[in-house]
């Protein structure tokens, strides 16, 4: 590993606001918050860290949002400068990118944004039923191939995932440059009966910026939305609700469908060279 990810490695293991593979979280979100906003106004007393086992759960009463694959954290930095009565979690396996949102955070005393390092296939483990309000994937790998479908963000497998957490009228929201994980996503919802709430190929696009749909928050820019890497030039994003049961029998339709898909995009070998643009 090169010197300088050991060196954001090092540093994030000291900052407050990243907790890696945390154990007993479930329910405490709202305490933790809170010892964070706590430790900003008494930085002058200089408490050292928060120490999670001694957080006691308390009833939420500020919405939370997490925003998975988050990458260097933008949508968690951004929504928490917009919404600073909102708390939002950035969730990624590597500590050299949580490394920036977290510095960020820290840097403008947004005590309402927080990491978590770790997979997100365990993310069950971190959050109670009913603690999240909201869910943002930023850009993820599509995996684009047939093989990999499993590993999309929005297949039904990790869906069923953020159910165990995510509020009945809770929202997950999209964003991605790839017009396949859009089509496989809008597959999804369609084949398991989901409430769509907004989709659009072109976030960007005169329409849809002048329609009543559109949000602030939508124009929050991460570092992969930068790199255009599907080419597709176009924004696309997608919300909806996870309110019904997800039969595993439909998994097997849904592998049927999506066998047609096209592979028409370049992602894979030009998400490398982004990645090493990165590092
Ligand atoms: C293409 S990048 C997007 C990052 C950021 N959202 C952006 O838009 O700049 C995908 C991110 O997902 C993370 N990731 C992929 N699979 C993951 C997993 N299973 N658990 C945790 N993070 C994962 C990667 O580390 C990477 O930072």
């Amino acid at each position: 590993m090169g010197q300088k990810k050991l060196i954001k490695f090092a540093a994030i293991k000291e900052y407050e606001n990243v907790l890696e593979y945390p154990q007993a979280m479930p329910g405490k979100w709202e305490a933790f918050f809170l010892a964070l906003t706590q430790l900003k106004n008494n930085t002058k007393q200089g408490s050292p860290s928060i120490h999670v086992d001694e957080l006691s759960i308390q009833e939420a009463k500020h919405p939370l949002v997490l925003e998975l694959a988050c990458g260097r954290g933008e949508y968690a930095v951004g929504l928490g400068r917009l919404f600073p009565h909102q708390h939002f979690i950035g969730l990624d396996i590597k500590g050299n990118r949580i490394w920036k949102g977290a510095s960020i955070a820290k840097r403008d005393g947004l005590s309402n944004v927080a990491f978590v390092r770790t997979q997100i296939d365990q993310v069950t483990s971190y959050f109670a039923k009913n603690e999240v309000d909201e869910i943002w994937i930023t850009f993820p790998d599509p995996q684009l191939r047939f093989s990999k479908a499993k590993k999309r963000l929005t297949h039904p497998k990790f869906l069923r995932l953020y159910q165990s957490f995510l509020k009945a009228k809770g929202i997950v929201h999209l964003k991605t440059d790839s017009p396949n994980l859009y089509l496989f996503t809008q597959t999804v919802i369609e084949l398991y009966g989901l409430n769509l709430i907004t989709a659009t190929d072109n976030l960007y696009g005169t329409d849809f910026r002048q329609s009543e749909k559109w949000e602030d928050r939508f124009a929050i820019k991460t570092y992969y939305e930068g790199l255009n890497i599907a080419s597709s030039n176009r924004i696309h994003y997608l919300s909806f609700t996870l309110d019904k049961e997800l039969p595993i029998e439909l998994d097997d339709v849904l592998k049927e469908k999506i066998a047609d898909f096209e592979i028409t995009e370049t992602h894979d070998s030009l998400a490398r060279n982004g990645k090493q643009a990165m590092e």
